[in-house]
C-alpha cells in the first residue's frame, strides 16, 4: 500500500479547479512518457496575471492532485511567477509524494508551463 500525505489525498478526493476554459487565453497538454498519462491546463489571463485556471488530467490519483495543487499555487500568479513554479515545488507543496508516484508530479509544472508559453506565442502573432 503505496502512503500518501493527507494533502495528496484532499486534492485527489476534492480535486480544486477541475474542468476547461472554453474560450482560455491558453491552453498546454503535456503527456507522461512513463506512463501514457495526460494533462491538459487551460488559463485566463488578465493584467499579467493568471486569472483563471483549469485542468483535465486523464491519469493516476497522483497526477489529479498535483494538478490541483498547481491550479491553487498558480492562481492568480505573473505569468513569470507562474513559469517558475517547478514539480519539485509542487511535490513539496502536497508533503511528498511515494518515490514511484515521483514522477507523476513532473507533469503539472509542465503542463502549466505549456499553456503560458502558448498565451505568449498568441501574443506575439498579434503583434
Ligand atoms: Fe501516470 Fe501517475 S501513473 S501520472
Amino acid at each position: 500500500m503505496v502512503a500518501y500525505s493527507q494533502k495528496v489525498m484532499d486534492h485527489f478526493v476534492n480535486p480544486r479547479n477541475v474542468g476547461e476554459i472554453a474560450d482560455a487565453d491558453g491552453v498546454g497538454t503535456v503527456g507522461n512518457p512513463v506512463c501514457g498519462d495526460m494533462m491538459t491546463f487551460y488559463i485566463k489571463v488578465a493584467d499579467g496575471r493568471l486569472s483563471d485556471i483549469k485542468f483535465k488530467t486523464f491519469g493516476c490519483g497522483a497526477a489529479i492532485a498535483v494538478s490541483s495543487m498547481v491550479s491553487e499555487m498558480a492562481m492568480g500568479k505573473t505569468l513569470e511567477e507562474g513559469k517558475h513554479i517547478t514539480n519539485k515545488m509542487v511535490a513539496d507543496e502536497l508533503e511528498g509524494l511515494p518515490p514511484n508516484k515521483m514522477h507523476c508530479s513532473n507533469l503539472g509544472a509542465d503542463a502549466l508551463r505549456a499553456a503560458i508559453e502558448d498565451y505568449e506565442r498568441k501574443q506575439e502573432g498579434l503583434t
